[in-house]
């Protein structure tokens, strides 16, 4: 996956294309480039290549290149075809230099379409996929078509999911983009006109937004956005409410997206709960579009996400069976469709990504609804393609979330999808409106406690620097302890390139117990929930064998307090809530030690926010 970005219009400069760059850099950054056009035709080229600094090299590279551009289009990548050089850096040019083309996505079938080129007599001068791209351009122009004919029978031949921006040197006023399974919007503004990978990118240069579909293709202009369907045929364009604003894209003091994005958790937990109680008492899912007489008659839940996204979804089980007692599984997305799932009419599957765009869950979710199972999304992001291709949608309201690891995603994820089982006990009646209005209580109570959580960032800092040099970590819990174990690690992992894994704590006796010794760390989750007892043992055989405890545990708990090396405290909460509260200590750990460590917290190595390739 990577992120693209175009502009066009007397406005447009190619500081509009280097500062959107910078905000889709969490796509990836392997590599980075510019192509920008002048009234004259003219097309100049940059790219860069340097380990997690692409952008800053290319911003570098750009200096002192005069503006008066009137086009261009701009590329972050992270390398699926081809490996991380400038050869392979976007754009993409065809035989001439006279068509460039950034892509997002992936050519499935560039091997054959790229040997018939060749045959043909093309000169390919990358080992891209995308490259393709440009030379189909190239001898469909050459046949007069226009650039919008071309880049629609152009897509019409890839295979694959993808966004790609084209401009042609010959009459550089006019971008023309398409998409298929990956993110594009459009945007209008007084001086220039964009199309970008997603809406952060040109927020503060464009004023309006536009959702661009699936198989559709967008004409950018400089006074004009056009929008047609494969066969041609003009569509209306449809607009993209926005709440965001530009600050909140920037990181607002913090020394990255990271720090702040894990200081929001409070807003972003507040924010998602904000008024889904009405004044009797009941849950409201503005959003919902299944009505209540469907979701009655669910009798069976499955759950996919990834990563993060899966671990929040891991706590929704819990409290879907406990609320609701409907049967709930789980199941990583990438594995979901290709088992064969037992899915019906009465069946509820939910996709959990923050993104809304990530191929896997994407997918999983296209093979629920033909498979003719109810589609419900938790995203974070308004008309993401999962948003409006599912049956119904819940937003997370966590703003826009810039930095790799996710953080504030993660916990509004877990407050949307809790939400989301009372309101299914509430419309099923399988619990009382007073058990309800007990959890949502305590619900509202999160956002105050995770500043309380945040306040021990300091001494969370101490710890994480006492701490470097230590080899592998593990973490333990379990019931709702066990996703946060997961999550702990996967966050550490992440950004401190570091062994972690994460337990169930009773299994560890089944086997991961043999790697326990005296150089291991392990965190045990170990708040209060009926588990508490067999959690503690659970530390103890870990403790007894010389690893160094560290224990997530409820402030004043002296019972748990004993048997740790170290105590990161949280306020208590509701049993089902508690992994809102548990994973934060960990979040800043995981910060603190990739901090010392040296590592670049926002861009950790090989990773990119956004997965959109299988
Ligand atoms: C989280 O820190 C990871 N970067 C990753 O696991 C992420 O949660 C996963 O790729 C899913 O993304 P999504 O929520 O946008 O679908």
């Amino acid at each position: 996956m990577c992120g693209i970005i175009g502009s066009t219009g007397e406005g447009a400069t190619l500081n509009d294309l280097l500062e959107g760059l910078a905000r889709l850099e969490y796509r990836g950054y392997d590599s980075a480039g510019v192509a920008v056009a002048r009234a004259d035709g003219t097309l100049d080229r940059i790219r860069a290549v340097d380990g997690t600094a692409s952008l800053e090299l290319l911003a570098e590279l750009a200096k002192g290149k005069s503006e008066g551009y009137i086009a261009g289009l701009g590329h972050t990548r992270w390398a699926t075809h081809g490996r991380v050089t400038t050869d392979n850096a976007h754009p993409h040019f065809d035989c001439s230099g006279r068509i460039g083309v950034v892509h997002n996505g992936i050519v499935e079938n560039f091997r054959e379409l790229k040997s018939e080129l060749e045959q043909t007599g093309h000169v390919f001068s990358s080992q891209t996929d995308t490259e393709v791209i440009a030379h189909l351009l190239e001898d469909y122009l050459k046949h007069g078509s226009t650039l919008k004919e071309a880049v629609t029978e152009s897509i019409s031949r890839l295979r694959g999911a993808m966004s790609f921006v084209a401009l042609d040197a010959d009459d550089p006023k006019i971008l023309v983009a398409t998409k298929r399974m990956a993110p594009l919007i459009a945007g209008s503004g007084s001086g220039a006109n964009f199309v970008a990978s997603d809406i952060p990118a040109i927020l503060g240069k464009a004023d309006t937004f536009y959702q661009i579909g699936n198989d559709q293709v967008v004409v950018v202009s400089p006074g004009d956005i056009k929008l047609f369907d494969l066969s041609g045929n003009s569509l209306e364009l449809p607009e993209i409410a926005v709440e965001w604003d530009l600050e909140a894209a920037v990181k607002g003091g913090y020394p990255d997206f990271m720090s702040k994005e894990i200081f929001e958790q409070p807003a972003a937990v507040r924010d998602t709960l904000l008024g889904r109680l009405n004044s009797e008492g009941e849950i409201v899912l503005d959003e919902m579009r299944l009505n209540p007489e469907e979701l009655r008659n669910i009798n069976k839940v499955f759950i996919v996400g990834c990563g993060t996204s899966f671990h929040a979804g891991m706590v929704a089980k819990f409290a879907i069976e406990h609320w609701t007692r409907i049967p709930v599984e789980l199941d990583i997305s990438s594995e979901f469709r290709y088992r064969d799932p037992v899915l019906d009419p009465q069946t509820l599957v939910i996709g959990v990504s923050q993104s809304g765009e990530t191929l896997d869950t994407m997918a999983a979710m296209n093979e629920a609804s033909m498979l003719s199972a109810k589609t419900l999304v938790v995203s974070n992001v308004m008309g993401s393609s999962m948003a409006r291709a599912a049956d119904a949608v819940l937003y997370t309201r966590a703003g826009p979330e810039i930095g790799v690891a996710a953080t504030k995603t993660h916990t509004s994820q877990i407050a949307a999808l809790l939400l989301l089982a009372l309101y299914l006990a509430q419309v099923r009646h399988s619990i009382y409106p007073s058990e309800i209005a007990d959890v949502y209580s305590e619900m509202i109570k999160l956002p105050q406690k995770i500043e309380e959580v945040l306040a021990s960032d300091a001494s969370i800092e101490e710890v994480a620097q006492s701490m470097v040099g230590i080899k592998r970590f593990y973490f333990i819990g379990r019931q709702v302890g066990y996703p946060v174990a997961l999550e702990g690690a996967l966050k550490l992992k992440e950004i401190s390139y570091l062994p972690a894994e994460g337990y169930p704590a009773g299994e560890l006796k089944h086997g991961p117990i043999a790697m326990i010794d005296s150089d291991a760390v392990v965190f045990g989750i170990v708040t209060r929930t009926r588990l508490w007892e067999k959690t503690i043992s659970n530390v103890e055989e870990v403790r007894v064998r010389g690893a160094k405890i560290v224990l997530i545990a409820n402030q004043g708990d002296s019972e748990s307090e004993v048997l740790g090396d170290v105590i990161f405290e949280v306020p208590k909460t509701h049993p089902l809530l508690a992994p809102v509260l548990d994973v934060i200590p960990l979040q800043l750990f995981a910060y603190h030690l990739a901090v010392a460590l040296g590592n670049d917290v926002d861009r950790p190595r090989n990773l990119a926010k956004t997965v959109t390739v299988e």
